[in-house]
């Protein structure tokens, strides 16, 4: 169980491999770097965080359901699993504290299938195309909601 003041800063499927995706859509950080940047962002907000990336549904869910047990707030890259998981909005709506949903890119400005979000309704907010600033809007923003 992780302290309660502890941001989980939680990303989907295939965000390991940002190195191979297209970098005009999400930079030229690879997920290392971006690990480095929200943690490195953290700390200068005197925030505590965790990140943890995985292509896994299941793990998702289950790292919700310890956030929830936690009371930990979440920031979420649904990554692909952002327009028909609901699964994990099931999950993410059982949270106890703050979840603002992020990403890189601007979906709503992509394919049309990108243009839904199932976790926004029960996300505090969404930012997303801004890169990997769009982590340090997301930290900021949730400074002001803990
Ligand atoms: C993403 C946008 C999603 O549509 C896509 O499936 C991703 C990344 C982003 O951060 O821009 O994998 O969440």
């Amino acid at each position: 169980m992780t302290s309660a003041s502890k941001i989980l800063v939680l990303n989907g499927p295939n965000l390991d491999r940002l190195d191979l995706r297209d970098s005009a859509i999400y930079g030229m950080m690879n997920f290392t770097q971006l690990s480095e940047f929200v943690l490195r962002n953290a700390s200068d907000l005197g925030l505590e965080a965790e990140v943890r990336q995985s292509n896994s549904e299941v793990e998702i869910i289950t790292w919700l359901h310890e956030a929830a047990d936690g009371r930990n707030p979440v920031i979420l890259n649904p990554a692909a699993f952002t327009h028909y998981s609901y699964a994990i909005r099931d999950a993410a709506a059982m949270l106890k504290a703050p979840l603002i949903e992020v990403h890189l890119s601007n979906p709503l400005a992509r394919e049309e299938f990108r243009h839904t979000s199932v976790i926004s309704g029960v996300a505090q907010g969404t930012i997303g195309g801004f890169g990997p600033d769009s982590y340090r809007l997301a930290l900021l923003a949730m400074k002001e909601l803990i």
